[in-house]
């Protein structure tokens, strides 16, 4: 198992450039399963996720290729012949269910097992479930396993979800494509990862309405196509690396390669935490990424405490929390995270605390005050975003930090040490 250890506090300087998104690439790679035809994704980050469920998808008997030199991954599900994912792959991760719409699309069943907890509470699939019930499949479960089946056409249905849920909406739409007359899902998530799916399933033939809102109504096609498609920028992987750059009164860095338009109102509130920002749109490489931006960020002196709310999106992401409430150790005054939409992610404060910050839970919300001088420490990755706030807050810290356990980081970032050490960092990676 590898930690970093982190020397602090430095400040950053240079640029430092955004990879693609996982969780926009997951459920592609989900849809890649819905046609015989090759799947062409570029932009796939080299993370362990994506090799794990390259490794659920091969289980299918489907030719997955991932040329992580050039970050391209090809599918090929022509050759798929078992509608199942095991145990032993779906509980390394949980986007793994995606693989129940999946094949329920493709092959009108599936045998899927249940993902497992997570190191944040209880992540429920049950909005999965009852959509796919509501659509017209049959679902049950035994040892631990899915078990769903329904008929090449599925009359007209509808659902709503309640709360809107982004892996609920993948699973759904997955399902619907090939197989329900006209499903309308309610309350649909409007992530930029959900939007991304529609536009590649569209491209594929797909008959889908109402993309970017929260009504999607969906018809069946007979067929889909293969797809040639660029993977977006990872939004939360921006939003850390703004977070970073103003942590230190001198640091002054710009992230590039991603989309200000995914950012939803995190801008708005980094804006308002005193920060100098300047943006710029960069043009577009052919054939390849459109729309991508450049955002130079500079620390203000004194930063401004900022309390924050979760939402979906486009609200504050909660992949964010943990990040924000590590930059609030340092800003003037007193200021919370709440999150509204995972009530107990919080398990980096105690880590924070181990480093000097004066933090607390009460309740479904983090309270802060700053500024306080952090000290290095010893401190434990408890999933991937703390694992990354930790980080933050120990290239902070007064002398050597260990942030151990740090294959959560793997899971998400693409070689996140080398691309803050190239601004400033100095982050070691060791294996015990
Ligand atoms: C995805 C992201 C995760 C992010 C989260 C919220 C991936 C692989 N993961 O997770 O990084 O933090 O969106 O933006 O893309 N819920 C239910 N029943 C269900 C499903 C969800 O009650 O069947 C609840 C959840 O407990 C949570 C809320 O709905 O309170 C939103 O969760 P959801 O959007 O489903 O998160 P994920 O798709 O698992």
């Amino acid at each position: 198992m590898d930690k970093f250890i982190v020397q602090g506090p430095t400040p950053l300087h240079g640029t430092i450039s955004v990879s693609g998104s996982k969780n926009a690439a997951l459920p592609l790679m989900a849809a890649a399963l819905l046609t015989d035809e090759i799947c062409i994704i570029d932009n796939i980050p080299r993370l362990q996720d994506i090799r794990t469920f390259s490794g659920v998808i091969r289980g299918t008997g489907t030719d997955v290729t991932f040329d992580e030199a050039s970050n391209r991954l090809v599918i090929d599900a022509g050759t798929l012949t078992k509608a199942e994912a095991p145990y032993d792959l779906v509980r390394k991760m949980r986007a793994s269910f995606y693989m129940l719409g999946a094949l329920a699309g493709r092959c009108g069943q599936a045998k899927v097992s249940l993902p497992g907890g997570c190191a944040w509470g209880p992540r429920p699939v049950d909005l999965h479930l009852k959509g796919l019930e509501a659509m017209g499949y049959e679902i049950r479960q035994e040892a631990g396993y899915i078990f769903l089946k329904g008929p090449d056409t599925l009359p007209p249905s509808s659902f709503k979800l309640q709360p809107s849920s982004v892996g609920a909406t993948v699973n759904l739409v997955l399902a619907a494509v090939l197989r329900s007359e006209e499903f309308t899902l309610h309350h649909a998530a409007m992530e930029p990862d959900v939007v991304q799916l529609c536009e590649a399933l569209q491209q594929m033939g797909a008959d889908i309405e109402g993309v970017g809102t929260s009504v999607l109504r969906i018809r069946k096609v007979d067929r889909l196509n293969g797809l040639q498609f660029a993977n977006a920028p990872d939004r939360i992987e921006a939003g850390t690396y703004l977070l970073a750059g103003i942590m230190h009164p001198e640091s002054s860095i710009t992230v590039q390669n991603f989309r200000l338009s995914e950012m939803g109102t995190f801008m708005e509130e980094l804006q308002k935490t005193g920060v100098f920002l300047s943006m710029e749109a960069l043009s577009d490489a052919p054939g390849h990424f459109r729309n991508l931006d450049s955002v130079t960020i500079t620390a203000p002196s004194k930063l401004n405490a900022v309390s924050v709310n979760t939402e979906i999106y486009p609200g504050f992401p909660t992949d964010l929390q943990a990040q924000w409430a590590t930059v609030m150790t340092q800003a003037a005054g007193q200021s919370h995270v709440c999150d509204t939409i995972y009530m107990d992610r919080f398990s980096y404060v105690p880590e924070l605390a181990r480093l000097g910050a004066d933090v607390r839970v009460e309740r479904d919300r983090v309270l802060i005050q700053g500024p306080k001088t952090l000290n290095g420490a010893s401190v434990m990755s408890t999933d991937l975003r703390a694992s990354v706030s930790l980080v933050m807050a120990a290239m902070m810290a007064k002398g050597s930090s260990d942030v151990l356990r740090v294959y959560h980081l793997d899971r998400g970032y693409e070689e996140l040490e080398v691309k803050l050490n190239q601004i400033g960092a100095r982050i070691e990676r060791v294996s015990e």
